[in-house]
């Protein structure tokens, strides 16, 4: 019998796919008690879909179109678990309520603040910066109906200097999320 918890991580269309690298490296090594099943992923050709064909992970390509939810549930296959990983459109309602959660995503900012919509890539960091914020980081929460506002799993933080750009920031904070998710990832599955 397999004991390790199934995961699905869903990214986007043009996500480069390194927290879902995290993800499955963290999964193999035995970091974390899963096994990544299936990357599901918009298009066969973008960097995560051919980066996890690589590391030996099934990629199952859904394009949004009709019945997106149900053609994504499919391709999820009952993996006990779904990370979302630069997966930037709202996730179908009825994928949703049938993980409810057992769903997961990593927001580059320290959630409640600056999120929700338009809240992605260098815009977060730059609301940031502006704010004159001392400190930023990432947040994995729980994802439900509406975006960035599930329940916080887990954060983890960094500090912004004065002469930050929203690129140095962006780095910084990717940094930290490529060990935050697998930690919050171990974190559900062991029922902490
Ligand atoms: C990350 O910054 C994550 O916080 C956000 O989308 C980005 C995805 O980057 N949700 P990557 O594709 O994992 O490199």
């Amino acid at each position: 019998m397999n004991e390790l918890a199934q995961v699905a991580i869903l990214i986007g269309a043009k996500g480069r796919g390194s927290n879902m690298r995290a993800l499955i490296q963290s999964c193999m090594n035995g970091e974390v008690a899963a096994e990544v099943r299936v990357v599901v992923s918009p298009s066969s050709d973008s960097p995560g879909a051919l980066a996890a064909e690589s590391m030996g992970v099934a990629v199952a390509t859904v394009v949004p179109g009709d019945n997106y939810g149900d053609r994504i549930l499919k391709a999820v296959n009952g993996c006990d678990w779904i990370c979302l990983a630069g997966f930037t459109r709202l996730l179908p309602i009825n994928v949703v309520h049938a993980y409810e959660h057992r769903i997961l995503n990593i927001h580059p900012a320290l959630l409640p603040h600056y999120g929700g919509k338009g809240m992605y890539g260098r815009h977060v960091h730059e609301a940031v910066i502006e704010a004159g914020e001392r400190e930023s980081g990432c947040t994995v929460h729980w994802v439900s109906e509406a975006y960035d506002e599930g329940a916080i799993i887990h954060q983890e933080t960094c500090p912004v200097f004065p002469a930050d750009t929203a690129e140095m920031l962006a780095e910084r904070v990717l940094a930290l999320e490529h060990q935050a998710y697998p930690r919050a990832l171990a974190k559900v599955i062991n029922g902490l």
